[in-house]
């Protein structure tokens, strides 16, 4: 157990800073074994704050205090006091310059946050609350500093020296050092502070802004990376034009610059004009990066980029507004993927991500609203519900609006609050004064957590031609949330017949002017409404929720025959891919009871039926194809179960997968050989859609018996140039029976790319994921490998939270061998990098869903880590919440 309980900090407590610090001018020497900060801070008291007393607390952690002067007075020990958090100074005047020096220890950082070494490089990662592991400093977003930084470092250890804003001054020293000095123009928040020291290549380009503004774009790596950046400046200079066409929105500066380091706990960093990202979402190149690591660059560098406007212009007032910088920006980089790409496939990709982890996690212990009420550690709440549950509810308020006033309101939001700290009231406000429309019940989206259940049936009236829909909403409770106020939910549908959508007309309402539409938004507001469709000449389908517009679950007691009619009819590509999804959930539930109870195992013909129609439909986007054909996943089947029986999930979902490999083969020879070309790779649209047809060809026919395919498929393995294919391939072969492949294939592709740390991960995630039994142990193997290195996040991501979060029926063994690895590893991490541990922790926390045997021995886990000393509050916070009733 910790000694102390650590507290918690709520959104009701909120004040106003007693203090602003105007300007924040650092001074870093960097050593071998140490480095030491000088700060000197402009501070002066906050007139609106209501507090009168003297007194200045100033955070700070893991710092040594070598000398504090206030006005140039240098304090002795009584004039202030130094608490493991908290640096306090009991008498200070109104305005003052308040100059320290720390001493700090980057090498031994493995918390990777603060200023850490990775490899030979030195780096920083400030948000949320790092920066107080460099200096003693006011670490909140609401107080903003204009900042100037100088570095010293050896010259040639560390060639390259990198801060925020513009590098105005350079020199080198008589002792094999050199300096540099930068000067940030914009204010600031401490979190967006950034320092890079190294020895790295730069890939650079020019840029010109609309208004003709002239900006150097430039991508440091190491030199062997050099090769592996053309990708995400494209995707820069892609990402900053659409800014300007899209939200009008220009950059600010003369230069931007990204980093990319190995050794980072989450994607990327949006630090002004001096990103920092994690290799893998940065390098990329077809030899070495799959079709999906093309994808992750592209929209992680946009999502950067997006945030010097919607985060770092206007931040975050305090971090309960957290979504307001991320839901938002992941609002506008999920739409930039798709105006680069294919928008159905990303809404799919958006939506899959979404039922299964953001609302297994609105269905658990640590459920918050997108602005939660209360945080113990803030790291743990940089979660699926603030970023992409926060991006779903801007797109509610974009599909309310319109495209037009939407606009009007971000213009507004921007320049209304251009260099201030703010919160999602804010935004919202913004929104509803550009437009004029109220979002009064909208704004209960912010407050309430869990995922509402809209409760929909229809019926159709043959003599009165009208068709009616009942539409009632619930939402389970959360914690600390028993009851729910209904939200208020913009319901996309029309009315599908067989020769497409009926003209849409609601009896009592006088439609605005002009032709009726075949699709409306309903505006569900109430726990029970009614609409009433007229002039509907047959008995249509409804499809409802179309491009799934709200977070929420539907439920409409379709037939499968209608399900049937839905895939081939709908005309919306969202909702034809849910049919299908939909009918493969009744089809794996029938499954799954048919293996509970022992009977044989039998995948309804219908199924087959409709697969077989999209693999032949030849107007059909193949990645359409692919993902259709790809039956609902464990995880979202799980999500949907009270009771999770994991070993019968697996079963059912393999042997429906086995009966359709057999039932479809020639159709799935016939894609896999039309889709096989030897174009040069490009990760474009189109080439990355027939890839994934062919590839899903080529995983069903891997399941065949009589071993057919698998000369194929090691063909693609060793002769195919790019990564995506050879991946493929190599999943493919390590999932099958063939034990003598599998080892050999597990041997070549280390040979073949020991020296791509990037690539050596996937490999730890392919054995990591891989579902035949003794995986664990091979897992166990591996952690001893020379290539393995727990304290790289990335690593421990590939290898440990791969297997806990993706291999169910090998994590959940019945003998809890699973659950008392990851405790194990859980316990190491606590140590070396708490935000890494807590993370890792998820799959634990949803014991309450598993069998009553796994809920046990699950706990005891829980109750292990929770013993421990030291427990960090990242780890502690997650860990309590999971075990209250
Ligand atoms: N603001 C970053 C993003 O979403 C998130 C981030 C990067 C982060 N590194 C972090 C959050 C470390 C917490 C801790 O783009
Ligand atoms: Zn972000």
């Amino acid at each position: 157990m910790r000694d102390s309980l650590p507290k918690t900090i709520f959104l009701k407590d909120y004040q106003v800073p007693e203090f602003f610090i105007d300007t924040t001018d650092l001074h870093f020497t960097l050593n071998e074994d140490s480095a030491v900060v000088r700060a000197r801070l402009a501070i002066r008291r906050n007139s609106a704050s209501s507090s009168v007393a003297a007194e200045l607390h100033l955070m700070g952690q893991e710092l040594k205090l070598q000398s504090i002067a206030i006005d140039g007075q240098p304090l002795s020990k009584a004039d202030f006091e130094v608490t493991s958090e908290f640096l306090i100074i009991p008498n200070v005047p109104d305005e003052f310059i308040l100059e320290s020096v720390v001493e700090i220890l980057p090498h031994k950082n493995t918390s990777l946050e603060g200023l850490y070494k990775s490899s030979n490089l030195f780096c920083t990662q400030c948000e949320a609350e790092g920066f107080r592991k460099i200096t003693y400093f006011l670490d909140r977003p609401d107080v903003m500093s204009v900042y100037t930084t100088t570095i010293v470092a050896d010259r040639s250890k560390y060639p390259v020296l990198l801060s925020n804003g513009n590098n105005t001054e350079k020199g080198v020293n008589g002792d094999g050092t050199h300096w540099a000095r930068w000067e940030d123009p914009f204010r600031k928040p401490c979190y967006l502070f950034a320092l890079v020291a190294g020895d790295l290549e730069c890939v650079e380009k020019g840029y010109t802004t609309l208004s003709g503004k002239n900006v150097d774009l430039k991508i440091f790596v190491e030199a062997k990376d050099t090769d592996k950046c053309d990708h995400a400046m494209s995707s820069l200079i892609n990402a900053m034009r659409w800014d300007e066409e899209v939200y009008g929105r220009e950059y600010d500066l003369n230069i931007f610059n990204i980093v990319a380091v190995d050794d980072f706990n989450m994607g990327a960093m949006e630090n002004k004009s001096l990103n920092i990202f994690n290799t893998s979402c940065v390098l990329a190149k077809p030899e070495t990066t799959t079709d999906a690591g093309f994808q992750r660059v592209e929209g992680i560098v946009a999502h950067e980029y997006f945030h010097n406007w919607s985060g770092n212009r206007v931040t975050c007032r305090d971090w309960f507004q957290l979504s307001l910088k991320e839901g938002f920006t992941v609002f506008r980089d999920a739409e930039f993927s798709s105006d680069m790409g294919s928008r159905t496939v990303k809404r799919i990709e958006d939506v899959t991500l979404l039922r299964t982890v953001q609302f297994s996690e609105d269905a658990g212990p640590m459920a918050h609203p997108i602005r939660p009420d209360s945080f113990i550690e803030i790291s743990n709440f940089y979660t699926v519900t603030i970023y992409e549950k926060g991006a779903e509810i801007v797109r509610m308020i974009a599909h309310l609006l319109g495209e037009a006033d939407f606009r009007k309101g971000s213009d507004l939001y921007f320049d209304r609050h251009d260099g201030q700290a703010v919160t999602c009231e804010d935004f919202v406000k913004a929104m509803e004064d550009a437009s004029g429309k109220n979002l009064i019940q909208f704004r209960r989206w912010y407050s309430q957590a869990g995922t509402p259940l809209l409760t929909v049936s229809g019926s159709y009236d043959r003599d009165g031609r009208t068709y009616t829909l009942n539409v009632e909403q619930s939402c389970g409770p959360t914690p600390g949330q028993k009851e729910k106020e209904p939200f208020h939910i913009p319901l996309l549908m029309s009315l599908v017949s067989a020769s497409g959508e009926i003209p849409l007309n609601i009896l009592g309402s006088d439609d605005e002017a002009g032709r009726p539409r075949g699709e409306m938004v309903l505006d569900i507001t109430e726990s029970k409404q009614q609409f009433i469709f007229t002039d509907i000449p047959e008995e249509p389908v409804p499809s409802l929720l179309r491009g799934f517009s709200a977070p929420v679950k539907l439920s409409f007691d379709y037939s499968r025959d209608q399900l049937m009619f839905l895939i081939t009819h709908d005309t919306d590509g969202f909702c034809k891919w849910d049919a299908a999804q939909q009918l493969g959930v009744r089809v794996l539930n029938d499954m799954v009871s048919f293996y509970q109870n022992d009977e044989e195992m039998l995948v309804d013909q219908r199924l087959l039926d409709a697969y077989r129609a999209i693999l032949n439909d030849n107007d059909l986007d193949p990645a359409m194809v692919a993902l259709i054909l790809a039956l609902p996943s464990e995880a979202y089947i799980s999500e949907l179960s009270d009771e999770v029986d994991v070993l019968a999930i697996n079963a059912a979902r393999k042997s429906a997968r086995k009966i359709i490999a057999n039932e479809l083969q020639e159709d799935f020879w016939r894609i896999y050989k039309g889709h096989s070309n030897n174009l040069p790779y490009q990760p474009t649209c189109d080439q990355i859609a027939r890839r994934s047809l062919k590839n899903c060809a080529l995983d069903y026919l891997m399941l065949l018996e009589d071993g057919s395919a698998l000369e194929s498929c090691l063909a693609q393995f060793s002769t195919s140039s790019n990564m995506t294919d050879v991946l493929q391939a190599f999943i493919a072969i390590i999932n099958s029976p063939h034990k003598d492949k599998k080892q050999t294939a597990i041997g070549d592709f280390y040979d073949r790319w020991e020296n791509e740390p990037l690539v050596i991960n996937q490999w730890f995630m392919a054995q990591a994921l891989c579902s035949a039994t003794g995986t664990l142990d091979d897992v166990k193997k591996l952690m001893n490998h020379a290539a393995f290195d727990i304290t790289n996040p990335n690593k421990a991501r590939a290898l440990i939270g791969a297997f806990t979060s993706q291999n169910s029926v090998n994590f959940h063994q019945p003998d809890g061998s699973g659950y008392r690895f990851l405790a194990d590893q859980i316990i190491v991490l606590n140590e070396i990098n708490p935000q890494i541990a807590s993370r890792l922790l998820g799959p634990l926390t949803k014991w309450r869903k598993y069998l009553p045997s796994s809920q046990q021995l699950m706990k005891v886990e829980l109750n292990r880590i929770l013993a421990i000393s030291d427990l960090s509050k990242d780890v502690y916070e997650v860990v309590t919440k999971s075990l209250a009733v």
